[in-house]
């Protein structure tokens, strides 16, 4: 049988091709700063051992079985809690839910909220897999444009003036994948008055928010103004993939609508990954941990903007993360970062080609560096590659 025959019109689309080489991990023996996979290094494995194993003996008839779609209720307190001490206001425990990961979160929004051919505004570039998630739903995509201080607000007003009303825009206001960017407490307020006024949900994407390199955060979107924001967190970057746990926050009748809608998809996240998180959240390891893995990533970009800077040609710019673990490198007009890739790949180094991350075009001569994975000496030499790859190509073949 030719089961390939059978696929639907959405998966014949297929999975974008810079997903999937990113999924697959860098090409062997490249220094690869291609996956925003957090650095093992952080991973708490000593303290989950231990909460894990007590779990599963004292607990299996809740920590192994099913648990209510919305999330366990001691886990949403927990979550509760946690919301309050990171944002400043306190969720009422309606307005809040569990997810199995941010990227399930965001596909609970897009079968609640979107029918074929819907608007929704994203940054441009943004994040690949709310790109990808976004379509399968047949949205229509429009990317806002974005500069140093994040999204360009004024822009987004314009368009709104002359009548563009998207369902929803995504946004991902800190250390933005891929541009690593932060959205200025200005425009924040900017972005809430504006969306308030034209009646457009902002979907804000938090996954990088806690991994400020200083321990410093803005208010959230969903702080400032919880009546048009629904906040998707998740505990990939902060804690591990692996548990596949994440949180929606907003208005209590989208929650309702996105439990309600989750009956469709797994029916609930993993009850032992709930249980894990709270007991490893209620004994304060978050407290203790975060700050080595924030110093990590700052360790890392530090060594990657000082071999950057010391050995990119001119020409070649790159922006300047507070957190999390992206930089966007802009190289001059005409170089083409897919074009380039084999040539990086035969001098052992490997990115993710800017273009991917925009849906209305653009963004060839750009690219996404991952400084999670690679240690400070392994990225040193990354640079110096990428850059040797850069300065290779003759002026004259620069369309
Ligand atoms: C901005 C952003 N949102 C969401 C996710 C997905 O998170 P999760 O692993 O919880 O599905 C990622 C993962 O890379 C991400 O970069």
């Amino acid at each position: 049988m030719d089961v390939a025959q059978l696929f639907s019109t959405r998966a014949r689309a297929g999975v974008d091709p810079e997903l999937a080489i990113i999924l697959a991990g860098p090409p062997p023996g490249t220094l690869g700063m291609t996956g925003g996979f957090p650095n093992p290094a952080t991973f708490p494995s000593e303290e989950l051992a231990e909460i894990a194993a007590r779990l599963v003996q004292d607990e299996p008839g809740l920590a192994l079985q099913y648990g209510p779609s919305a999330g366990l209720p001691s886990f949403r307190e927990y979550l509760v809690e946690r919301v309050t001490h990171l944002e400043g206001r306190e969720p009422a425990l309606d307005e809040l839910m569990v997810t199995s990961g941010g990227m399930e979160c965001l596909d609970l929004l897009c079968r609640s909220l979107l029918d074929a051919g819907d608007d929704v505004a994203v940054e441009g570039p943004t994040y690949l897999g709310a790109i990808m998630g976004f379509r399968d739903y047949g949205a229509r995509l429009t990317g806002v444009p974005m500069d140093a201080d994040g999204l360009e607000v004024a822009w987004l007003r314009e368009r709104l003036e002359s009548g563009y009303r998207p369902k929803f825009l995504y946004t991902i206001p800190e250390f933005q994948n891929p541009s690593g960017r932060t959205l200025t407490l200005e425009r924040r307020r900017a972005l809430v008055e504006l969306c308030r006024e034209y009646g457009v949900l902002i979907v804000e994407d938090v996954a990088y928010k806690e991994l400020s390199f200083d321990g410093s955060q803005l208010p959230s979107l969903w702080a400032l103004a919880p009546d048009v924001v629904v906040q998707a967190g998740t505990f990939s970057k902060v804690f591990c993939p692996g548990t596949r746990l994440g949180w929606a926050v907003g208005p209590a009748a989208l929650i309702a609508q996105l439990s309600s809608a989750k009956g469709g998809t797994d029916q609930c996240a993993g009850a032992l990954s709930q249980r894990l998180v709270e007991e490893y959240g209620r004994a304060g390891h978050f407290g203790r941990r975060l700050p080595h893995a924030r110093a990590l990533y700052e360790s890392h970009w530090v060594a990657l903007s000082a071999a950057l800077a010391r050995h990119m040609p001119e020409g070649v710019e790159w922006s300047e993360p507070t957190g999390g673990m992206f930089t966007w490198l802009r190289m001059p007009e005409g170089l083409d970062a897919r074009e380039l890739r084999p040539a990086a790949t035969e001098a052992g180094v490997a990115y993710v080609p800017g273009s991917p991350f925009y849906v209305d075009g653009g963004g060839a001569n750009e690219m996404r560096l991952s400084y999670s994975s690679l240690d400070e000496a392994q990225l040193g030499i990354a640079a110096e590659r990428l850059a040797g790859v850069i300065q290779s190509v003759p002026s004259a073949a620069r369309r």
